[in-house]
């Protein structure tokens, strides 16, 4: 008996809704992961990201093995205890934030030497290190060692890029082991290149992982991009194990990757944002800078639950934000991860009762009309 199970339950098109069961807990799908990189999702304690409905946490590779170090946290018993949440986390495995984030760096077969973006100290990543930080942190979820370039790339760059990445996913598969009760996923990469990213799902599949993500998108290419790649990309990957589509996204990419067969995404979108005066409605975006809301005694939306539409005014909201008072952030990353939670139960209820079409019309309906 596997400790750890992917169980689908209903479809509508190419839409999936389930459940993916670990020892921590199960993750009910298509599931939203907030990100708490550096061990906390900024501004919200545990318990109320859980309260928001968050079934799992995003963690960092990069960012916990530069501060405080990947042996710290196994000596003080692991990630999950370290931060205070016990339910499922999915860490992501370094190379990407790299890129991203560190200064210089060199790329080799063996991984990536880069310097810290915190104090300049020069640190290497392969595979094999993934492998090993993500076991002392502890993640239910681990992510092979992947790389991928900023999109526009020229194909060969891309090509040659992705063939890396597949060897570095069968050292990451040789180097995670057997380990019951952890799943590891494999990364698809290929651009926008539909031969590339089916080159990069057999080469996944023939390695074999408990579930495959999507990655090298939202990476500059725009949306109707990304949606042309989700047209075939999950249907490259294999029907009985979750699809992750990694750093995503905005409320209208989501409904567009779960009506494409995503099963779980991630972004910063909804917690950075509601530290920068960004709160997502039914209705759209609000800027709650805006000098509009400075006499309005109304909620952010007066259907939300949130402890920041229950309790206060658009009027406070605005003045503690201009204020630069710190329950800003808090109050609007509250509602912001309860909005894309609830978002999600709204696409796993019309996935399950056959009415995703109807639930997508009303969603851009809505949007359309614009805030009050
Ligand atoms: N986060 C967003 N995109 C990616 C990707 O392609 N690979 C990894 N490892 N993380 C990501
Ligand atoms: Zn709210």
């Amino acid at each position: 008996m596997s400790l750890t199970s992917f169980t689908l339950s209903g479809r509508d098109g190419a839409a999936r809704t389930g459940v993916i069961s670990t020892p921590r807990g199960e993750i009910r799908t298509p599931a939203f992961m907030p990100v708490g990189t550096a061990a906390t999702v900024k501004a919200m304690l545990p318990e109320s990201v859980r309260a928001t409905g968050a079934d799992i946490l995003l963690g960092n590779t990069y960012h916990l093995m530069l501060r405080p170090g990947a042996e710290r946290v196994a000596r003080l018993g692991g990630l999950h205890k370290f931060m205070n949440w016990e339910r499922p986390i999915l860490t992501d495995s370094g190379g990407f934030q790299v890129m991203s984030l560190s200064g210089l760096r060199k790329l080799t077969e063996e991984g990536v030497t880069f310097k810290s973006h915190i104090d300049g100290s020069k640190h290497m990543l392969s595979p094999e290190s993934s492998m090993e930080i993500q076991r002392l942190l502890g993640s239910d979820i681990v992510m092979c060692f992947d790389e991928c370039p900023a999109l526009p790339a020229d194909r060969k760059r891309i090509e040659q890029s992705m063939r890396l990445s597949m060897r570095w996913a069968q050292r990451s598969r040789d180097a995670f082991g057997d380990r019951p009760g952890h799943m590891l996923f494999g990364i698809q990469q290929g651009g926008l290149e539909e031969d590339l990213r089916g080159e990069s799902a057999e080469a996944l599949t023939s390695i074999g992982f408990d579930g495959y993500a999507v990655g090298g998108l939202a990476v500059g290419e725009g949306q109707e991009a990304m949606f042309k790649v989700l047209d075939f990309a999950p249907g490259q990957l294999p029907e009985d194990k979750p699809r992750y589509l990694m750093g995503v996204g905005k409320p209208d990419d989501i409904v567009g990757a779960v009506k494409r067969g995503i099963d779980m995404m991630d972004c910063v979108l909804p917690s950075r944002s509601g530290r920068t005066g960004q709160a997502w409605t039914r209705r759209g975006m609000v800027n709650i800078k805006n000098a509009r809301h400075q006499d309005d005694p109304r909620p952010l939306d007066e259907h939300c639950t949130c402890p920041a539409c229950r309790s206060y005014s658009r009027a406070y909201l605005h003045h503690v934000y201009r204020a630069g008072e710190m329950i800003s952030g808090m109050l609007l990353t509250w509602h912001n991860l309860h909005y894309y939670q609830e978002l999600m139960q709204g696409l796993r209820d019309a996935i399950a009762g056959g009415t995703f079409a109807a639930f997508e019309d009303q969603f851009h309906a809505q949007r359309a009309e614009g805030d009050i």
